[in-house]
This record gives C-alpha cells, structure tokens and sequence, in this order.
C-alpha cells in the first residue's frame, strides 16, 4: 500500500458535509481512492462498492464457519442466507483452531476453508475475510492460540516477537485467501486485517501506525489484493482512509440495542444513532458508508437470560426501527453479527460464553428460518435488489419539516428521480401508533403531501418505513407508494411489483399516466382507484385479504399483509449473484428456482403442506413444474400464473430415549487411586513464568497451566509433600475464567469445591480448606481438578488479557514453607501436541478418559462397568464418564434437528460435558446454566448409523450429584431439497501411546 502520497491530507472540515447540495467527492479524494486500488475489479466512491464496474449493495451475513464443524452443511446455512436476498458473507478466522502449535499450521478436514470458499460460490455470495489475527469474535483468547501467552512480547502490538508470532499465520492463511480472492475467478472481495483496534490503556500510545501496517503488510505480501476495510468498534477515526496507516474502506461496528436480553422488552434510552452521516462524512468521505458488524442478535454470559430472550430483544421489530435507521444514513457495505451464530464445540468458545452462540440471529443454532426477524430481512435485503437508486442517493440528516406531526421524524435520501423517505418515531422506541402526513417531492407533479384519499398514514408500535417517490419499476414510475416496496420484475408481457403494510394500516400508490380500459381490481376488494391530472391513485387499508390490481394494462401490483409477505421469494439461480426473475408465494423456505424452457425447478423446504404460486417469471407455457426434484401437478392461469401444492409427510422416525439404552461408566478420575501413578505427568518445574504480563509468580515454581503448553478445558494438578502433622488447614488459590469451579481431594478423600457462580469476582477463587489429622512423615498428595472455561479475549491493548493465566495461582499449607510440596499437572495428552488432528487442538481437556481418548468411538467399553447411565449418578464427589452408543436410521429428504437436553434440574454443583462421536459438543453446568439443551448437526451425528455418546459427571460436592434427566430431543422438522450431507471425520479410538 502505498502511503506517502496520503500522509498530508488533512481531515476535511466538517461544514464540508451535509448541506442540501449534498455530497460531492472532490477530486483530491477520487484520485486518493484510486491511487489506493491494487486490482480494477472491486472498486468503490464514496457512495458504494463496485463490482466489475457495477454497484452493488453489499448486505452481508456473518457466519464463522468453525462455529459448524460439518463443511458439508455449510451451503445450507449460505443458500438460506441467500434466500433472504443477501449479497455476501462475512467470516472470522480462528487462528487458535489452525495453529494450535506453533509452526504448525493446519487448514485441512473440518478446518478447510475450500468448502467455504465453494458454497459461496454455490450459493452466489461475495465474502469478507476477517482473519484477524486477532478477531475478539467470543472465542477462546480471542482468536490468539495458547502458545501466545508465552510470547515475549505484548500483543496485537509492534513489539517484534508478536508479529513474528503472526508471520506463520498470516502468511498461510493469507495465501489461502489470496487465492479464493475475486481476481483469481474466487468469491472473496473485501479483506478486514486485525479487528476493533480501538480500546487502549491510558498512556500508551495508540494507535500504533506501524503495527497497522505490518498487519495489513503481511496479508498484503501473501498476496491479498482486494480492499481492506476496518472495523472500529466505535467511531473514533484511528485508522480510516486518510490516517498515516491506512484502510481503503473506513467501517465501524455498533450494538445499539445492548445486551441485556433478560429484558427483551426493554430498548435503552437514546439507543439510536443520529450522529452517524456527519462523523463518517468527516472521517471517511471518500469510501462507502461500511457497518462492519451491525448488531443482529446478542452474546450471552454464563448465568445469562439464553438466546430465545435475544432473538426477543433483537427482534424484527428492532430490526425494522434500527436498521432503517442505517439505510437512512447510507450504509452500502451492511454486515449483520450474527445471522447465524452456530456453536462453540470443543471448548473454542472463551471463559464469558457457553457452549450455544446461537445468539439470537436470524438463524438459529439449528439452522433453522422460523424467527420472524428471518422474515423481515428478507423484505429489506430484496428491496434493495430493486433499488439501484438507493446506491447514489444523496444523504441528509433527518429532520420534521417532512411530516406535519413531530412525533414522527423522516429522513430523505434522494436523486435526481427517485427519493426514498425514512419515517421513525421521533422517540426512537416508542409503542404508539401515530398519524402523520408525509411531504414527497416529484418531479411532474411538485410537492404532494401523502395521503391523499385519506387522512394520515400510520406508523404503529416499533415500526419504520421506506416511502418512495418518483421510483422506477420497469418503464412504468410510481409517483409516490406509502407501501413498503418487496419486489418487481418486468416481463415481456408484464410487470409485477409487490407492496406491503402492517395490519389496518392505509396506504397509498400513484402511477405515473393515464389509466387504461384494462385497470381492474384483479383479486380482493376494498381498493380505491383515483385518477388525477397525470397520474393513478391507488388507495386501501391493508388486511389479510390480499388484493391484486391491474393498472396501466400490463402492471399488476399485488398489495399485501406484511405477515403475506413472508410467504413470498425472489428465488435466486444456482451460483449467481443477484436473484432470479421468479416471485413466488411458498411457505418456509425456497432456495432456489432455475427456468429452462418450459420447466420451472424449485429446490426448497416446507414445514406443512404448501401452496406454492408463482405470480412472476414462470414459462409462458408451462409443461414440467418440480420441487425438490419432483414432479407437481400444477394450474397456470390466463395471467401465466401457476399454482401447485407441495405435500408435507410428516416423516416416521424413533429417536432412542437415553434412559433405555445400554450404558457403561469408568472412574474418571482413577487419580485419586493409591496405586495411580503420576510418573508420565508433566513436572511443574518452571523458576520463572514465561508469562511477560503476570511475571510476578507467588509459588516457588509457575502452575500457570500455560506454561506448559495446557490451554484447554480440564487441568489437574498433583502437589506431593511429606506431613509433619501440625497441617489443618490447606489454602489455595485457582483461576480458570468466569463460571469456573475446582475441587480439592487430599489422597483419596474429598476437601473441597469451589463450585463457581456466574459474577466477575469468581473467575478465580481464595479457597482455604480443613485438613483431616495428618501423619507425621507420611507422604500424601492434593489432587487439584480445575475447569478452564477458555481462555480471555484480549480487547484492551496492551492489557494482555489473553496471558491471564488458568491453574493454581497460589496455596498455603500451614505449617510448611511453599517449596516443600511439590507439583505435576496435565491438561490434554500432548498439550500443544495435541493428538487429535481432526478435531483439532482444543477438543479434549485433560481428564483421564480424554487423554485415554475415551470420548473417541469405539472406545473399549467392554471393560467398564454396566450403568444406568448419567441419571444414575454419584453419592460422593468425583468425576466418572458414561458411555453408550445408538443407531439412528433417519429417513432422508428431511431435516431433522436433534439435540440433548438436561431436564428436571436441581440446584446441586455438578459439570458435565457431552461427545458426541468424538466431538465436544456441550458443556453444562448445572447450578449456573443457562444453556441445558444442546443442538448436535447431523454430520457429527450420523443419521445413518451407529453413534457413539460420552457424558462426564463432575460432582462438586457432598453427597455427589446425578443428571435429573438426560433426554434426546427433535426440534422442527422440515422436509427439505438440500443434498447429501457427509460426515465429519470421526476416527475411532486407538490405544494411546504414552497416554497416562
Ligand atoms: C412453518 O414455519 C413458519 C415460519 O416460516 C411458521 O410461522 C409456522 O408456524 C411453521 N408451521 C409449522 C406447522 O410448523
Ligand atoms: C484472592 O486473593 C488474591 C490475593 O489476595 C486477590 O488478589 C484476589 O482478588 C482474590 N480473589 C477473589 C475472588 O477474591
């Protein structure tokens, strides 16, 4: 990238901005964002982005791929991303996944980005690579892997030993973006190096120009191309176009709406931006207006209310109120976080989250498009497939002077024809309904104020609108719609536009011309139709009954329920970018259509037996109608309409129910044995802690489980000493992150727990712990079991969170000087050596069952002990690991998502983890929560086979603890078009060398 050229480019002063003559780019700024393009494929003004030459709204999903370890399913998340008329994707990188040790990057199996890379293409979606190196993306250290604590040097800083940490990373991973990159025919157009750099401690000098450019320099010299785009968290202009280091793209991130999903119904005070148009303006008026994560659901705690709040918070209504909001400020490049959030299997998720990120997207964690907010992007990502005007629309801030009621406040966006009108409450959050007229400017007809054949429009509870004026369908120009625009398409021998309202609301639409002998109201009742001087009114208040008009011979508008609406598609074609030319009426879910001559082929999903119309786009004279590959009786009306129904079976399938089936336990904690030997273990022998951010050790030897190379769920550690009797009382100190909890045993016998709880203060503990009488000279061992809840993000810089470190910080045993006990500890067998090069680094803590690779299939169960499974139980503190396996044979064509679920909870301390088929894909803890139902994707389950179950059960304390209920659960089932879906890698279990 080339910088001197920029360096003297002063921020261009705010009256510059806004103004009625809106915005031009002066040619300081057009030759600045030339000079800045690497390849002349993606472009980009101040308006928009440019692909080969053609604007493009870039509405855009973000989706971490590592979040659904089953690459096969990843089209399907993309092509219902897709078919809410999404232009691209966004992704994070998780470099702790790839590198787990250093110098060895992996990107192969589950971790292959080439699948990605290919359904996107499939799907006809652009991406955003985010490989960070650090992304935040509430992961385990934020992206960073372990062996980074270890690092001599601060983090995401220009110190030399972090970025030669990054070198290996980001000249990997850079090459694999390079190539899917759009010059190199791939699907990749934009690039964000680092993510929210943004938040610093007093005194240090921030921003750091050079680090930013060694960044961006090393994705650059693997051969990244395509623009870079930054991600402030807030909009504080530390690196935008014009900053010593530099972006192509300035771009911010925003959370209006919070966090705080125990009340959903609940929107903070001032919650909605309206600062936004003028600070972009002056920090970056040479590039698009890019939201770079836009909220579209919420992350949760430990302890937290759980998505469905979320997705109640962050509903659509928030979606309708807030992102309009955006569009009315001129967001081009709008990237939702998240639209499908998946899961954090096998511990990638950080110590503040649990296992479900399904965040309350548009998606849910089991990839399934039953949320409402679903429904309502998809009438708001189509519009703009429509509304190329809204790409080079002039921007002004929102005033009154547009309505006669102060309650409602409108913001323009307008050119030289159309004009788009943002209506809100003036109270952002307000539950009224509230009447106003609307002021819109045409340019053959003047000033109208809106409506005319009634009183007022409405705006009711949490709702925005996008009036138009002067817009375009075809050839023909709406004068002015109060009706949100869905969709139109013209046709040889037509034109089909679509509109909707809310229920009861009055709206209006004006046709530019004179009415002809053919206007009819086609279907439904109630529709005024005015002539006036030059144009065609139509009027009517919006209800279930859907109402069909003809105007002006060949223009039929259909004027719907917005819950109508819903039903309705714009299906795209295999692999293209924009949609196809087909509008049709289906139920749950349509993926994608393809017209070839006379035969029309949907592929899609129905949750009920649905009709299906196509009002737009069909052959003229249809002969095969296919859905999901089969063949529909169909009719097609003198309108070419065709309509057909899709038949739902409800599938017949048994699911097994956990307490019938065949279990076996082992002791998963034998360490507690007299005769167990710890010879194998890892001696803890460290003088010094590598840790440069928490140098300051209180033991004589670091138990920094770090330090070791242990980063990854379960710790244990083995503190030998020799008593001298006068020990009572034993104090230890243990950190593993928030919600965390450990246990103490002397020998054989049980000291103590601290069980955890969901507040700050816990992520480590002071525990002091009496002692039984001890003998004089004989030789005991503590046994120190430690949940490591995954390790910190590091959002402050230099704060070095991620180097907080997990295990035992400090112990006392009364009586002795510290040195006299000595330690071992163990993580998972191999610490960064990590043995299982499928599932990657982090799946397998330390217990003994996992680093015997029990939890693998095929496991030898045959040794271990009959069990009535989890619900059975323990009567005193432990950690014992049921097994079981069952055979499913799910009938294909359906969907059928499955999970487990934890049911009939009690208020005891116990942990539990659940694999399945070797994957990690649940940790429970029963007395914080709030996750108890854990979704497992078939391709971790095999639907077609035998699959192997493992539960661990930590009991915390006295008296032990037992699973109430353990249940497998089916959620909603859908008959579905979408293909075969391969397994994930599952290797079996092989007896483990050197494994202890
Ligand atoms: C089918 O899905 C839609 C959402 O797309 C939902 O409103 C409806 O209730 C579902 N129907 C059934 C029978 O599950
Ligand atoms: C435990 O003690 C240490 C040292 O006094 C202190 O820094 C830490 O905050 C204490 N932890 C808790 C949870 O109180």
């Amino acid at each position: 990238m080339l910088l001197s050229g920029l360096r003297l480019l002063p921020l261009l002063p705010l009256a510059w901005v806004g103004g009625v003559d809106g915005r031009a780019v002066d040619t300081v700024a057009a030759a600045k964002v030339e000079s800045r393009q690497q390849q002349n494929i993606v472009t980009w003004d101040d308006k928009s982005l440019m692909i080969n030459g053609e604007r493009l709204m870039i509405f855009s999903a973000e989706v971490h791929p590592f979040r659904l370890p089953v690459t096969s399913l990843w089209l399907d998340v993309l092509q219902k991303i897709k078919a809410m008329g999404y232009t691209c994707v966004s992704f994070y990188i998780d470099w702790f996944l790839l590198e787990g040790k250093q110098g060895e990057f992996r990107a192969e199996g589950i971790f292959d980005l080439e699948p990605f890379f290919e359904a996107a293409k499939q799907a006809g979606l652009y991406l955003l690579a985010r490989p960070g190196p650090y992304i935040n993306a509430e992961v385990a250290g934020g992206g960073f892997p372990g062996w980074l604590q270890r690092v001599q040097g601060r983090l995401r800083t220009n110190d030399a030993a972090y970025l030669e940490a990054t070198a290996n990373y980001s000249a990997n991973i850079g090459r694999i973006i390079a190539e899917a990159q759009i010059t190199n025919g791939g699907p990749v157009i934009l690039y964000q190096p680092e993510n929210e750099y943004q938040s610093y401690l007093e005194g240090y000098e921030f921003p750091d120009y050079e680090y930013w450019e060694n960044v961006d320099r090393q994705f650059r010299d693997a051969g990244i191309v395509v623009p870079s785009i930054n991600n402030e968290a807030h909009m504080n202009a530390y690196i935008t176009t014009s900053t010593p280091a530099s972006v192509d793209i300035y771009g911010h991130d925003s959370y209006p709406l919070g966090f705080d999903c125990f009340n959903p119904t609940v929107w903070p005070e001032d919650g909605l931006p309206t600062d936004w148009l003028e600070l972009n303006n002056q920090i970056a008026p040479d590039s698009p207006y890019a939201l770079v994560e836009f909220q579209g659901g919420g992350f949760q705690p430990p302890g937290g209310a759980g998505f469905e709040a979320c997705s109640q918070l962050l509903n659509h209504e928030f979606e309708r109120v807030i992102y309009k909001n955006n569009y009315a400020v001129g967001a081009t490049i709008f990237n939702i976080y998240m639209t499908f959030g998946g899961t954090n299997w096998g511990n990638l998720g950080h110590a503040e989250g649990y296992s479900s990120y399904d965040y309350g997207a548009q998606i849910t964690e089991e990839r399934l498009v039953y949320r409402e907010k679903y429904s309502e992007m998809k009438l708001q990502a189509n519009f703009f497939h429509v509304s190329p005007a809204y790409l080079v629309a002039d921007r002004f801030n929102s005033s009154l002077e547009w309505t006669d009621n102060e309650a409602i406040t409108v913001t323009p966006a307008i050119t030289d024809t159309t004009k788009f009108y943002i209506a809100r409450h003036t109270q952002y959050d307000s539950t009224e309904t509230v009447p106003y007229r609307l002021k819109v400017q045409t340019v053959g007809f003047g000033d109208l104020t809106v409506p005319q054949l009634s009183d007022s429009l409405y705006l009711t509870r949490r709702d925005s609108k996008i009036h138009v004026s002067d817009y375009l369908v075809g050839d023909k120009n709406l004068v002015y719609s109060t009706a949100e625009i869905f969709t139109w398409k013209k046709y040889s021998d037509k034109t089909v536009l679509v509109v909707y309202g809310g229920p009861d609301e009055h709206h209006e639409l004006a046709v530019e011309g004179r009415g002809s002998d053919d206007d009819e109201v086609v279907e439904g009742s109630d529709v005024t139709v005015e002539q006036r001087d030059g144009y065609t009114i139509l009027g009517w208040a919006v209800s279930p009954e859907r109402k069909v008009v003809r105007v002006h011979g060949d223009l039929y508008i259909y004027l719907l329920e917005r819950n109508e609406a819903y039903n309705f598609w714009v299906p795209p074609e295999p692999a293209q970018v924009g949609t196809s030319s087909v509008i049709v009426k289906a139920g749950y879910l349509i993926r994608t259509v393809e017209v070839d001559d006379a035969t029309l082929s949907f592929v899609g999903d129905v949750n009920a037996t649905t009709t299906i119309e196509v009002i737009g786009g069909a052959p003229e004279k249809l002969e095969t109608l296919n859905f999901n590959g089969r063949s529909l009786p169909f009719e097609q009306d003198e309108r070419g309409v065709v309509t057909a129904t899709v038949e739902f079976r409800k599938p017949r399938f048994k699911l097994p129910s956990c307490s019938r089936l065949k279990w076996k336990k082992i002791d998963a904690l034998p360490e507690l044995q007299p005769d167990y030997s710890d010879d194998a273990w890892t001696v803890a022998d460290l003088k010094e802690t590598p840790n440069t951010a928490f140098p300051d050790l209180r033991t004589p030897t670091s138990l920094y489980a770090g330090d070791y190379g242990y980063h990854t769920r379960t710790l244990i550690y083995r503190g030998h000493f020799t008593a001298n009797g006068g020990e009572s009382t034993f104090f230890i100190q243990t950190q593993g992150g928030m919600a965390f909890g450990s246990s103490v045993w002397l020998d054989d016998k049980f000291i103590g727990s601290f069980v955890g709880d969901s507040t700050w203060e816990s992520t480590n503990a002071n525990s002091t712990y009496e002692l039984p009488a001890l003998e004089k000279g004989r030789q005991y061992v503590f046994t120190v079991v430690i949940d490591n809840m995954g390790l910190n993000n590091n959002y402050v810089i230099p704060e070095e969170k991620q180097k907080i470190p997990r295990g035992i910080l400090d112990y006392e045993l009364e009586g002795h000087p510290k040195s006299d006990i000595s330690w071992k500890l163990t993580g998972n067998l191999g610490g960064e050596n990590y043995l299982d090069k499928d599932r990657g680094p982090l799946n397998e803590g330390g217990l003994f069952i996992e680093r015997q690779g029990y939890h693998l299939p095929v496991a030898p169960t045959k040794y271990w002990d009959y069990s009535k499974g989890p619900t059975e139980g323990l009567t005193k503190p432990g950690i014992v690991y049921y097994a079981t396996s069952f055979d499913l044979n799910l009938p294909t064509g359906y969907d059928i998502p499955i999970s487990f679920e934890f049911v009939n909870t009690t208020a005891v301390a116990y942990r539990a983890q659940i694999f399945v088929n070797g994957y990690q894909f649940g940790t429970y803890v029963n007395h914080i929560g709030p996750q108890s139902r854990y979704p497992v994707p078939q391709g971790i389950l095999n639907y077609h086979g035998t699959n192997y179950l493992g539960v661990t059960l930590w009991a915390m304390e006295e008296g032990g603890a037992k699973v109430e209920g353990f249940e497998i659960r089916v959620g909603t089932v859908t008959a579905t078009g979408y293909g075969n879906i391969e397994m994930a890698p599952t290797p079996a279990w092989k007896r483990r060398e050197g494994a202890y």
